[in-house]
């Protein structure tokens, strides 16, 4: 080979590394597949608008309860970070655990923490995409990436409480680690949102 033939193939070959290289590095684990994400979001909406989670996600200032999702009673505002108004504080009445109710068929319903979601995670009344584009927002969802959304869903305590809801709830629908999956799916398919 002539040192020009040499060269020719040199710059080629490090051309081929270099491209290999690139699309190595810039891709991400698994691909995007607005489909296959758009159906996980779908999976996943059966629980984000179950009553379970959707009760303490309201638009407005209160929670509502039960199956039916019905107002809040006793009355109670959100107050300073969810926590409840002064005299009202959510966990005057909702403890760490629940407790089952004894004069009633059902339960008082308690976790670690309890407390009503920011006003910008607010669910009730909204679509599904309208619900995606909030989550993925970090202006609106407490400044999570969405390693941290999928965290979130897998592990928060609240979340968790939605499947052992206590007597008198049903359950949020499917089981936690399906929905910890679909997140999962939805995001490492490039989290796309559902057209409504
Ligand atoms: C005075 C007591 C009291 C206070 C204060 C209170 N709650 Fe409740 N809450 C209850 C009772 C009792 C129930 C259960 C009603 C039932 O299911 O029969 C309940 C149910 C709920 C539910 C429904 C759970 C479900 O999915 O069915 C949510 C959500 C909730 N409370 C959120 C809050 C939040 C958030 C706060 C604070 C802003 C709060 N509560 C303050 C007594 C209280
Ligand atoms: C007792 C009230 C309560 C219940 C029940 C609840 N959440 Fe939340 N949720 C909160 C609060 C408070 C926050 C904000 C604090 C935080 O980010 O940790 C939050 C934040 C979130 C976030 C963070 C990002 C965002 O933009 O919303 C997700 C995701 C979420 N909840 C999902 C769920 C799901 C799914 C369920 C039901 C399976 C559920 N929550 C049930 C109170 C609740």
């Amino acid at each position: 080979m002539s040192w020009r033939m040499k060269l020719v193939v040199a710059v080629a070959a490090s051309a081929m590394i270099a491209g290999c290289a690139g699309k190595k590095g810039g891709k991400k684990k698994g691909k995007n597949d607005p489909v296959k994400s758009k159906a996980a979001f779908v999976a996943m909406g059966k629980v984000l608008t179950s009553a379970r989670c959707i009760n303490c996600h309201p638009s407005g200032d209160s929670p509502t309860q039960g199956d039916k999702m019905t107002a809040h009673q006793p009355p109670v505002f959100r107050g300073e970070g969810g926590m409840g108004a002064v005299g009202m504080r959510c966990n005057t009445c909702h403890g760490e655990t629940n407790v089952a109710l004894t004069e009633r068929a059902g339960s008082m319903p308690g976790s670690r923490g309890w407390h009503l979601a920011p006003k910008s995670m607010g669910w009730q009344g909204k679509t599904l995409k309208q619900i995606c584009e909030q989550l993925k927002d970090k202006s609106r969802n407490g400044g999570k990436t969405l390693e941290q959304l999928h965290e979130h869903n897998a592990k928060d305590p609240l979340v968790g409480w939605a499947w052992a809801p206590g007597k008198g709830r049903s359950p949020a629908p499917g089981t936690r680690a399906e929905f910890a999956k679909n997140t999962r799916d939805w995001i490492d398919n490039g989290a796309h949102c559902p057209d409504k």
